[in-house]
C-alpha cells in the first residue's frame, strides 16, 4: 500500500519523506489556501526533493479550461499528477489528459458509479472522500470495498487512492481491503507508529539495561 500526505505543508511533507514512508502528495485548493503560499512555488518545491506523484488540482469547471490548466501544472514537473474533479466535463477533460500522457486523479468521488466512470475515462487514480461520506452518516468504507471489487471485476487500472481519512482505523480497513493508496495528513501517519505498549516496554527494556553488569 502506497502512502500520501494529503498536505501543502511542506514543512510536514519534508519530514515524512525524511522518515522514507511516504511515497507521494496530494494537495487541493483548500490545502493550498492555508499555506498562504502561491501555488506553483509550492508544487516547485514539493517537487524539488520528493520523487513520487505530487496531485495539484485545476480550479476550472469546463474540460477546455481544465485541460489547458493540465497541461501547464504538467509542465511543471514530470511527477505532478492534474487532479480533476469528478464532473461530466471533468471526464473529458481525463479522457484528453490520458492520450497526452498526462496524470490524473479523479477527486471528489462519493459513489461506485462515479469510479467505475473514472476508470473508463481512463483516469490514473480515483479519489474516494470516506471520512465525508462518514460525516453524513454513511460508511465510507463501503465505497472502497465496491470500487475494489468493481475494479477487480473488470481488470480496470485505475488505482483507488482513499482520501478524507480521518484517523488509522481508515488506513487499517483500506489496508485491507488492498486499495492502492492512502492519503493521509501528517497527525495519522504520526499516530499509525504509535503505541503506548511501545514506550512502555522500551522503558523497561532500558531500565533493565541498566542492572546489567558492565
Ligand atoms: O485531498 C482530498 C481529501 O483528502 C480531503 O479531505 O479531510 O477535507 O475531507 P477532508
Amino acid at each position: 500500500m502506497k502512502f500520501f500526505l494529503d498536505t501543502a505543508d511542506v514543512k510536514e511533507i519534508r519530514e515524512g519523506w525524511n522518515m522514507g514512508l511516504v511515497d507521494g502528495v496530494t494537495t487541493n485548493p483548500s490545502l493550498v489556501a492555508k499555506t498562504g503560499r502561491k501555488f506553483k512555488e509550492v508544487l516547485e518545491e514539493i517537487c524539488s526533493f520528493l520523487s513520487g506523484p505530487v496531485s495539484a488540482e485545476v480550479v476550472g469547471i469546463e474540460a477546455e479550461g481544465m485541460v489547458k490548466e493540465g497541461r501547464e501544472l504538467a509542465k511543471i514537473h514530470k511527477n505532478i499528477v492534474v487532479k480533476i474533479p469528478l464532473l461530466k466535463e471533468g471526464l473529458k477533460a481525463v479522457r484528453i489528459l490520458t492520450q497526452e500522457n498526462i496524470r490524473t486523479n479523479v477527486t471528489l468521488c462519493f459513489s461506485s458509479n462515479q469510479a467505475l466512470l473514472a476508470a473508463k475515462a481512463g483516469a490514473t487514480y480515483i479519489s474516494p472522500f470516506i471520512g465525508r461520506l462518514d460525516d453524513q452518516g454513511q460508511v465510507g468504507m463501503d465505497l472502497i470495498r465496491d470500487i475494489k471489487t468493481i475494479y477487480s471485476n473488470y481488470g480496470f487500472k485505475t488505482e483507488i487512492l482513499v482520501a478524507s481519512i480521518r484517523h488509522p482505523i481508515h488506513i487499517l480497513e483500506a489496508a485491507k481491503i488492498g486499495a492502492d493508496v492512502a492519503t493521509m495528513p501528517f497527525e495519522v501517519l504520526d499516530k499509525l507508529l504509535k503505541h503506548p505498549l511501545t514506550d512502555i516496554g522500551l522503558k523497561k527494556f532500558l531500565d533493565d539495561w541498566k542492572k546489567v553488569p558492565g
